[in-house]
């Protein structure tokens, strides 16, 4: 081995090193990424901005069949960055990763690189669920300022509904969460979508997932809904 394949093969092994494992984002990413392609369109120059990458499996699976997408991941757990900077590694339309935290202004984010009204698309998996409920009003607060008219949000995750969760598994995950922490827990789609539309965000549609969760697609409105 010469010395610079040595140096190539020491960076992809450092690069694996760091790339964690969800077991759960590799059983939901092509469920996922089957919704993405019936709403990402083929027109070129677009941008999703990921809230909440987590490890960088999901930006991972879905970039390289969105060419015409520039994917932008981010983090609030600043000790995940790494992951998903090893998961990008080589892909050209993944951007590096930025710190967000989502209940704080998008002016602030990565030196101000996101502009008003200027992505196509925002996409944020189990955190609505397993954070506080001012990350979801931060969501979608920012959705609104960022998103270009007719924009979409793109959430997933396990959903209550009227205020009931069905199955008993998904009762017993809510559970679990409040156990942990009492402020995370299953939001419920009608206080959601209040939420949605004090933001000019409409719902669009509801898409079954495995394992009783959902893809919800939320669009931001072209006018003003309010009167
Ligand atoms: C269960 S993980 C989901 C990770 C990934 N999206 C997935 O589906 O595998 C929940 C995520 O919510 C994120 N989170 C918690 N508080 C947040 C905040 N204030 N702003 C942005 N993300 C936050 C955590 O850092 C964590 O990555």
């Amino acid at each position: 081995m010469n010395i610079i394949h040595y140096a190539v093969n020491h960076r992809s092994h450092t690069m694996a090193a760091k790339k964690l494992i969800y077991p759960a984002a590799d059983r939901n990413k092509d469920p996922i990424l089957s919704v993405l392609k019936r709403y990402i369109q083929p027109g070129t120059n677009q941008t999703l901005l990921e809230i909440s990458s987590g490890t960088g499996q999901h930006v991972a699976h879905f970039a390289p069949h969105f060419p015409q997408v520039t994917f932008y991941p981010s983090e609030y757990d600043p000790k995940l960055l790494d992951s998903i900077a090893a998961y990008a590694n080589g892909y050209s339309n993944i951007k590096s990763p930025i710190r967000i935290d989502i209940t704080t202004d998008y002016r602030s984010w990565g030196n101000g690189i996101f502009k008003p009204n200027s992505l196509e698309y925002i996409y944020n998996a189990n955190m609505i669920h397993i954070s506080p409920y001012q990350c979801t009003i931060g969501l979608f607060n920012n959705a609104n300022q960022l998103l270009k008219p007719n924009g979409l949000l793109i959430t997933y995750g396990p959903y209550a509904f009227d205020g009931q969760i069905t199955p008993q598994s998904n009762v017993d995950f809510n559970e679990s969460l409040k156990l942990q922490d009492p402020s995370w827990g299953l939001r419920d789609v009608t206080v959601l979508k209040k939420l949605a539309e004090e933001n000019n965000i409409r719902l669009i549609e509801i898409v079954d997932m495995p394992a009783n969760n959902k893809t919800i697609i939320w669009k931001k409105c072209a006018h003003s809904i309010h009167k």
